[in-house]
């Protein structure tokens, strides 16, 4: 696929079809990873891959007690009234659970966190770590798509994180960004409306 058409194919699939992705097609999308750049040169990321409903369940089972606080999350969030936004939201949050299990392939991508914990920054650079890994998501996302697959991920709220660590027996000084799917996408999936930005206008010359 021409790069500018990855981008364009490149969305949000919430409703895949029951067609398994091959062991060779998730080898090379997770090497894309490596290709991204990281902050310290070392690419330190782990993943773990989990296939089958039953064993999905067992990671994502927190997620459903937690799905109260993502509702509130996304109330406060919103403000804006934008149609699009909520047309997205609404689509988007009765399928936390159920669009991690239906291509039957979940991905949990790790980074090493080595300085500063996560959550306690020192600096805007102590976030490096957590850039890198979400630089090597966006690899990911589209090399699946130039294979013709679909991608979501769920960020974890509330106390999803240390919940799913002690699921998958994560240890210490390592980090997720995402519980993340690829699969092929559902026929009459259904994709929210992109908005339309001027680009012109989100340029700014020499200064803001
Ligand atoms: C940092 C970040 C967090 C997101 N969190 C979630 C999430 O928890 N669940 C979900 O279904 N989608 C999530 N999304 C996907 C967005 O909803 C999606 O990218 C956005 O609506 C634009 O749609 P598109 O990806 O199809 O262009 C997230 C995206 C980003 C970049």
């Amino acid at each position: 696929m021409d790069f500018y058409d990855v981008l364009e194919k490149r969305r949000t699939y919430r409703d895949f079809a029951r067609q398994e992705v091959s062991d060779k097609i998730l080898k090379r999308v997770i090497g894309a990873v490596f290709k991204a750049p990281t902050n310290d040169h070392l690419r330190q990321f782990e993943f773990i891959v989990v296939r089958g409903y039953t064993e999905i369940a067992k990671v994502v089972a927190p997620l459903a007690k937690n799905m109260a606080a993502f509702k509130n999350l996304v109330a406060e969030v919103d403000e804006s009234g934008d149609k699009d936004k909520m047309a997205m939201f609404a689509d988007a949050l009765p399928k936390q659970q159920k669009m991690l299990m239906e291509s039957g392939v979940l991905i949990i991508p790790f980074f090493r966190q080595q300085t500063c914990p996560l959550l306690q920054p020192a600096g805007q650079s102590s976030l490096n770590y957590f850039a890198s890994a979400w630089c090597a998501v966006e690899n990911m996302l589209l090399a699946a798509t130039n294979e013709g697959l679909g991608t979501v991920f769920h960020i974890p709220v509330g106390d999803e994180v240390e919940k799913i660590k002690s699921i998958l027996n994560v240890p210490e000084g390592y980090e997720f960004t995402c519980l993340l799917t690829i699969g092929y996408p559902a026929e009459g999936a259904f994709l929210p409306k992109q908005k339309k930005i001027r680009i012109e206008e989100r340029i700014h010359q020499n200064v803001w």
